[in-house]
């Protein structure tokens, strides 16, 4: 299994758009694939419609992981089977803010997702939602990545890319392991606006590590409100050939690193 996080250390800049398109677009390609939320606004699960009501998802993975508790549950017991064909999720709600203040109190908190996505088996990726947020949850997410996909806003993507990647090194020095950037990309663009223009110059200058663009498009903006992603609500849109575009040239990009390794 291969786990690609969304990931940037500012909010708004279309994570949680990229990460349910990304998980969505692979799965639609035949792939197994494993998407889970880790930001506590829990908006993973909403945008695939899915009622909200109380159900254990990333609380109970990563707090219930010690099988001598008697609430010991299975990582496998947390997934929600086929919420799209080939797609299962692990949700999340705001009680991971209390796994936040538990994990701080552990001697090495930051194999805790890692471990439980161990558990897991028979799936070809994991897609991750990280929140917005410099936190010890996000820091958990990150340990158990292979690589993230940064989106970059025009005008708030370069210091969330930055901090991200600062992080990142930071996160290497202290642990010995930190997950690649595969890339950025460019994210709620519109090719009419100066500030648009500066941030396709700065994608253009990162070379291989330029994963493309999502245009600004309605259907991508409506289709989280409908409880699905624009390859159900609108999939001749320009926001759902974006993400596809966007899938192949991943997909594409990982076969390459397959290559080398
Ligand atoms: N390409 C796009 N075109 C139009 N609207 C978009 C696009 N991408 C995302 N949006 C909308 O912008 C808002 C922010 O997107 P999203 O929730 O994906 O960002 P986020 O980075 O996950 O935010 P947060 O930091 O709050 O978790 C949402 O209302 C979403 O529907
Ligand atoms: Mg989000």
């Amino acid at each position: 299994m291969r786990t690609i996080a969304v990931a940037a250390e500012k909010g708004g800049v279309g994570k949680t758009t990229t990460a349910v398109h990304l998980a969505h677009f692979l799965a639609q390609q035949g792939k197994r694939v494993l998407l889970i939320d880790i930001d506590s606004q829990g908006q993973a699960g909403e945008f695939l419609g899915l009622p909200d009501e109380p159900r254990a998802g990333m609380y109970e993975l990563l707090l219930h992981d010690d099988p001598a508790l008697r609430h010991f549950r299975r990582a496998s017991e947390l997934v929600m089977l086929d919420v799209r064909p080939g797609l299962d999720l692990i949700p999340n709600d705001p009680r991971i803010a209390e796994v936040e203040i538990q994990l701080s109190r552990r001697p090495r908190p930051y194999p805790a997702l890692a471990r439980r996505l161990a558990e897991l088996k028979g799936y070809d990726f994991c897609v991750v939602d990280v929140g917005p947020t410099v936190n010890l949850v996000s820091l958990v997410a990150l340990y158990a990545s292979d690589l993230v996909v940064v989106p970059m806003a025009p005008g708030s993507g370069k210091s969330g890319a930055r901090g991200l990647t600062r992080r990142l090194e930071a996160m290497k020095a202290e642990l010995g392991t930190a997950p690649a950037v595969l890339g950025m990309l460019g994210t709620l663009v519109n090719r009419r606006e100066k500030i648009a223009g500066e941030l396709l110059e700065e994608l253009e200058g990162l070379g291989p590590r330029n994963l493309g663009v999502i245009h600004r498009n309605t259907a991508l903006a409506e289709c989280s409100t409908k409880g699905q992603t624009a390859f159900e609500y609108k999939p001749r849109s320009r926001g759902a050939k974006d993400y596809e575009a966007f899938g192949e040239r991943l997909l594409e990009k990982l076969e390459g690193v397959t290559a080398h390794a």
